[in-house]
């Protein structure tokens, strides 16, 4: 199978290490799967000239905004970032770094930065006094809240003569860094995994609804986590304050629980996976207002009268294809493995994902989770963890499962 390229955006901003950056383009292009676009900032041409980096990366190096020149046919900036699955800033000046940390887009690079949802990394290199300085460790610290990992500088002779923290982290670093996101394994290539996210939103007037507070964090953990493992990812996402890092993940946005049946019920046939990460509203409102009920009238209504939503995951679980595997979530507040046990065998399942909402760090919104994952052959209790890695141990059993 051929797989495409990766491709990465190097940012380079004006500082004196520029020059180590051409030995790591170097050795990034030795790499067959690997394609590289540089964006320089005009400063940054002062230590190195873009003839370096054109013909170490074999792609125009790209510094004005407006150059004409460029052979995207759209708009640079947005094309550019759309292609990018890797932002590396090497070296990220002080400025560049509080820049971004603003939202400043007043060059190629910042702009291009501001338009991105790859992996971003950022690799500082500056004097010892300035990345000390308060401002410009509140601005990496800024970055780092916002999906930007920083490779952080090291200790050492600098080349203004002072002795402490602010050099570029060494070229093999920030190789292996690049090397290590790309080289996930590869185990899902060639399966199509649709995986639902977020909540549903049940509308009763123009107005008001009945919803709930999942944020989708889980689901798009795993589009993301299955998207790097080489499946080839269709995400159905239900209103959700979060966007997916890769736009390479077929995103469909629905609004209730009929309109992500609507969808499921017709394309699931087509999947090998199916992964029901969303919190599906179990009831709807019998009759949707078609104006907003007047507050006159909500006073008067004691009930609203609600009907059963149809339930996607029973339905997928009778209707499962050959050799289609199956994973539902449940939330519970009371006896988690027994309720879950009994959804996982009622809904024709492969796995189910247990949490419990009344565990601190668990559940909706947070950052991390606590599952309980249950499947034919054994089940798993989990720490306490970060949604991604869960995401990561899911995907490893789902792919134990399938492959034995
Ligand atoms: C010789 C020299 C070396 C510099 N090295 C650095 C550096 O390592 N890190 C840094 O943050 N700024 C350094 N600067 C200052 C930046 O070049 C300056 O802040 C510039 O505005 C950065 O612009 P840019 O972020 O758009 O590339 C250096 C300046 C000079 C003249």
């Amino acid at each position: 199978m051929i797989l495409d390229k990766i491709n990465i955006v190097i940012g380079v901003s004006g500082g004196i290490s520029c020059y180590k950056i051409a030995d790591l383009v170097s050795r990034l292009s030795k790499h067959e799967n690997i394609n590289i676009n540089i964006i320089m900032t005009k400063n940054a041409t002062q230590f190195i000239s873009p003839l370096t980096f054109q013909t170490l990366s074999k792609n125009r190096c790209i510094v004005d905004m407006f150059d004409s020149n460029y052979d995207y046919i759209d708009i640079k900036h947005i094309s550019i970032a759309k292609k990018a699955d890797i932002l590396l800033i090497a070296p990220a000046t002080a400025n560049i770094i509080s820049k971004i940390a603003n939202g400043i887009a007043d060059d190629m690079l910042s702009t291009v930065v501001m338009a991105s949802r790859c992996i971003k990394l950022i690799a500082p290199a500056m004097n010892n006094f300035m990345y000390e300085n308060n401002i410009i460790q509140e601005n990496i610290t800024k970055l780092s809240n916002n999906e930007f990992e920083i490779i952080p500088p090291i200790s050492g002779l600098l080349a203004c003569n002072e002795n402490g923290i602010g050099k570029l982290a060494s070229v093999d670093t920030i190789h292996d860094i690049i090397l290590g996101k790309i080289n996930t394994i590869k185990d899902f290539i060639g399966k199509k995994i649709l995986i639902t996210a977020g909540p549903t939103v049940e509308n009763i007037d123009p107005v008001r609804f009945i919803s709930n507070n999942s944020s989708g964090k889980m689901g798009y953990a795993i589009a993301e986590e299955a998207f790097l493992r080489g499946a080839d990812v269709t995400l159905i996402s239900g209103p959700t304050n979060i966007e997916t890092k890769f736009l390479k993940i077929k995103k469909i946005n629905i609004t209730s629980c009929d309109d992500m049946f609507n969808i499921v019920s017709n394309i699931y046939k087509n999947f090998d996976i199916i992964i029901k990460a969303a919190a599906v509203s179990d009831y709807k409102s019998y009759n949707i207002s078609k104006e907003k009920i007047k507050k006159d009238k909500v006073n008067n209504i004691k009930y609203i009268e609600l009907i059963e939503n149809i339930d996607i995951l029973n339905y997928l679980g009778k209707n499962k294809q050959k050799n289609q595997y199956i994973c539902g979530f449940c939330m519970e507040t009371e006896n988690l493995v027994e309720n879950a046990k009994i959804k996982f065998k009622n809904k024709n399942l492969d796995m189910i994902v247990a949490n419990d909402l009344n565990e601190i760090g668990a559940g909706f919104k947070v950052d991390t989770n606590i599952g309980t994952i249950i499947t034919k052959k054994d089940i798993f209790f989990c720490n306490k963890m970060k949604k991604s890695e869960l995401s990561k141990i899911i995907l490893d059993k789902i792919i134990y499962d399938i492959t034995g």
